[in-house]
C-alpha cells in the first residue's frame, strides 16, 4: 500500500531509504544514468537508476505513463530545480519494480498541450493526470468541504432528496426515465430539488443543505452543463435580507478557505430594473466601469432619419464612450464590432470619435453641430474617445449594448485575473412574456412570493409584478439565485393562474404541493449557488468543462463513454418502448 506522497520529501530526509508509487511523467537517459520524473497526485520526485543497478534495463525500457514502484534513498540533487517542492533532492533506485506499462499515448499529458479537446474528453482519464485539472478537481473539493462545515456549523443539516422525481414545468425541459413497473409512466430527473427541500421546510426541518445534481435538456452554453451541481440551501422563519446576509457569509468563508481572498461585506444590491439599464444585463459585471449611456433625449427634435423612426416608435438611443481608444479601432474594426451587435437583433452601430477637437465617424454628418456639443457634454466627451451608439426598441438597445460592453471589457483586457466583483441583483420582475409561448412565464419559478404589495396585480397587472427573488453575481456570472417563496395555498394558486395554468393542471402537477400548504407551512426561502460556476470563478477559467471531472460536449454526449447510446430491443420491450425509425 501506498505510504508516502512524493511530495512529503525533502532535504530533511536525506540518507534515508523510501518507497515511492506513481506514474513516469518524464524519462531521460543522460551520461548512462536514467532520469525518471516520478508523479502522483501530489507532484513530482526525481528517481535516477545507475547502470550497475539491477533494474537499469527495466528502467530504459519505460514508456511514459506507465507505473512504477520504487525504493531508493534520498541523496542531494547536484542541480537543483527550485520551482518544485522535491527540487532539492533525489531518490537513487535500488530497486524498481513495472506494475503496468502504459500504451503510446494519444497525447502529450502537459499543461501546455495543444491536443484538441475532444481527444482530451475521449481520454478524460489521462486528461486527469494534468496537474491544471487535477488542481481545479482538488478545489472544487476544498469547495465542497468549505460549504459543509460553514452550513454545519450554522445549524444546517444535509439531507439527500430524490432524483427519480415528478415531471412539473418549471423551465428547462425535463430529461425523463421511462418505469418498467409502471409501462407507460415517466419519472424526471430533478432540474432542482426546489419542490422537496421547500416540503423539507414545511416538514418542521428548517434548515436545509445539500450538494445535489441537477438536470436540465437545455441548450449549452461555456457555463451550461446538462448535468450540474447545485449547493442548495432553504431556511424557515427568514425573509430577504436573512438568506442573502447567510450566503454572503458562505460565499465570503468560501473565497477565504479556498483562495485567502477576503471579500467586503456586505455586497452591494443593485436592483433588476438599474442593472438592465446601466449594465444591459442581470448579471453585471463591475470589474470595469463602461456604463450604458441614455441619450434619447439628445436626439428628441433630430433630423436624422434614422432615429426619429425609432423616437417614433418609442424606442430609445443608447450609447457606451470607450474611453481613449478611438485610434484603436479603424473602420473595419468598428464593422466588426456592427455585426457583433446586429447578433442581438440590433439594427446597427453608429459611432463618432473625437479626435483633435473635431467629430467623425458614421452619423457625424448627420447629426447637427447642436446634437454633437451636448453629447460631448453629457458624456464628458475627451480626446480620443470613441461613442458606439444603439437606436431601437428598449430591450434589444439594452441587450445588445450589454453585450458589446463586455466583449469590449475582454477585447480591451479591462478586467484583471484574481479581481472579483460581489453584487446581489434584487427586485426582479415576477414574469417576463415569452413571445414563443405567447403568454408570461416565471422570471424564477413559480413558488417565488411577489412583493407584498404587487400580490393583488399577479393576474390583473402581471408586467408590473416584482418579486422576492436575489441572484448573486460573480464577475458577470450569475453564482446562485434564490427567493421567498410562496407559502400561502391561495397566493400559490393564483400564481399557478398567472402562469397560465387551468385549476386542474394546475391539480395535476402540483396537487400533492398545494395540500402540503394546508398542513402548516412556516414562511421560508432559500438559494442555489451553482458549484460549477463557483469552481470556475476561484480557478479563473471561462469553461465550464475544466471543473468537471467527467463533463458533457456541447451536444450533450460523453466521448468517452460514448453516451448516450442505443439500448437492446429487449430494454425496450421491457419498457414498453418503441423507437421511431
Ligand atoms: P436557478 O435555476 O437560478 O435556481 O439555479 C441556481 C444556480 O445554478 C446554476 N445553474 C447551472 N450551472 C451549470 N449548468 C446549468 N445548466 C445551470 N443552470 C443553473 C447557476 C444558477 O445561479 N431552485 C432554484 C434555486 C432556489 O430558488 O433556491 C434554482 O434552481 O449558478
Amino acid at each position: 500500500m501506498k505510504k508516502y506522497n512524493n511530495t512529503d520529501f525533502n532535504s530533511k530526509n536525506i540518507g534515508e531509504t523510501i518507497e515511492l508509487y506513481g506514474w513516469v511523467a518524464k524519462k531521460r537517459n543522460l551520461g548512462g544514468l536514467v532520469f525518471i520524473d516520478l508523479r502522483d497526485r501530489s507532484g513530482i520526485i526525481q528517481l535516477v537508476v545507475r547502470p550497475e543497478q539491477k533494474d537499469y534495463d527495466l528502467a530504459c525500457s519505460l514508456k511514459s505513463e506507465s507505473v512504477i514502484h520504487a525504493i531508493g534513498s534520498i541523496v542531494e540533487r547536484e542541480s537543483k530545480n527550485l520551482k518544485i517542492p522535491t527540487g532539492e533532492i533525489e531518490a537513487i533506485v535500488s530497486d524498481l519494480e513495472l506494475i503496468n506499462m502504459a500504451n503510446d499515448l494519444p497525447f502529450e499529458i502537459t499543461d501546455t498541450t495543444t491536443a484538441l479537446e475532444d481527444t482530451r474528453l475521449k481520454y478524460r482519464y489521462l486528461d486527469l493526470r494534468r496537474e491544471e485539472l487535477k488542481d481545479k478537481l482538488i478545489t472544487r473539493s476544498k469547495i465542497t468541504m468549505a460549504v459543509r462545515n460553514f452550513l454545519s456549523n450554522q445549524g444546517f443539516i444535509e439531507v439527500e432528496t430524490p432524483v427519480l422525481c415528478k415531471s412539473t414545468p418549471e423551465g428547462a425541459r425535463d430529461y425523463l426515465v421511462p418505469s418498467r413497473v409502471n409501462k407507460g409512466k415517466f419519472y424526471a430527473l430533478p432540474q432542482s430539488p426546489q419542490i422537496f427541500k421547500q416540503l423539507l421546510m414545511i416538514g418542521g426541518i428548517e434548515k436545509y443543505f445539500q450538494i445535489a445534481k441537477c438536470f436540465r435538456d437545455e441548450d449549452l452554453r461555456a457555463d451550461r452543463q446538462p448535468e450540474f451541481t447545485q449547493i442548495d440551501l432553504e431556511m424557515s422563519f427568514v425573509e430577504e435580507d436573512d438568506v442573502m446576509d447567510l450566503t454572503e457569509k458562505l460565499v465570503s468563508h468560501v473565497f477565504h478557505e479556498v483562495r485567502g481572498i477576503d471579500i467586503k461585506l456586505p455586497l452591494m444590491k443593485m436592483k433588476y430594473d438599474d442593472a438592465i439599464r446601466d449594465y444591459g444585463s442581470d448579471k453585471p459585471d463591475l470589474r470595469f466601469d463602461m456604463k450604458i449611456k441614455d441619450i434619447t433625449d439628445i436626439f428628441q427634435n433630430t433630423e436624422f432619419s434614422v432615429f426619429q423612426n425609432v423616437l417614433d416608435n418609442k424606442g430609445v438611443i443608447n450609447c457606451l464612450v470607450v474611453k481613449e481608444k478611438a485610434n484603436d479601432y479603424s473602420r473595419k474594426e468598428i464593422d466588426k464590432l456592427t455585426d457583433y451587435v446586429k447578433t442581438y437583433r440590433a439594427s446597427g452601430l453608429a459611432w463618432l470619435k473625437y479626435q483633435e477637437n473635431d467629430f467623425s465617424g458614421s452619423i457625424r454628418k448627420v447629426v447637427s453641430d447642436h446634437e454633437l456639443m451636448s453629447l460631448k457634454e453629457k458624456l464628458n466627451i475627451e480626446e480620443n474617445d470613441l461613442i458606439l451608439i444603439v437606436a431601437d426598441k428598449y430591450d434589444i438597445v439594452k441587450t445588445s449594448l450589454g453585450a458589446l460592453r463586455c466583449k469590449l471589457g475582454h477585447d480591451l483586457e479591462l478586467v484583471k485575473a484574481d479581481d472579483y466583483k460581489l453584487l446581489w441583483v434584487v427586485d426582479f420582475p415576477s414574469f417576463e412574456y415569452s413571445e414563443q409561448e405567447n403568454r408570461y412565464v416565471a422570471c424564477h419559478h413559480p413558488f417565488t412570493a411577489p412583493k407584498d404589495n404587487d400580490i393583488d396585480k399577479l393576474l390583473t397587472d402581471p408586467g408590473h409584478c416584482y418579486s422576492k427573488a436575489y441572484d448573486i453575481v460573480i464577475n458577470g456570472y450569475e453564482a446562485g439565485g434564490g427567493s421567498i417563496r410562496i407559502h400561502n395555498h391561495e397566493v400559490q394558486a393564483k400564481m399557478f393562474e398567472a402562469l397560465g395554468f387551468t385549476k386542474e393542471q394546475a391539480k395535476e402537477k402540483f396537487g400533492f404541493f398545494l395540500e402540503a400548504f394546508d398542513y402548516g407551512t412556516p414562511p421560508h426561502g432559500g438559494l442555489a449557488l451553482g458549484l460549477d460556476r463557483l469552481t470556475m470563478l476561484l480557478t479563473n477559467t471561462e469553461n465550464i468543462r475544466d471543473v468537471i471531472a467527467f463533463p458533457k460536449t456541447a451536444s450533450a454526449s460523453d466521448l468517452m463513454s460514448e453516451c448516450p447510446n442505443s439500448v437492446d430491443e429487449k430494454q425496450l420491450e421491457e419498457l414498453a418502448l418503441k423507437i421511431e425509425k
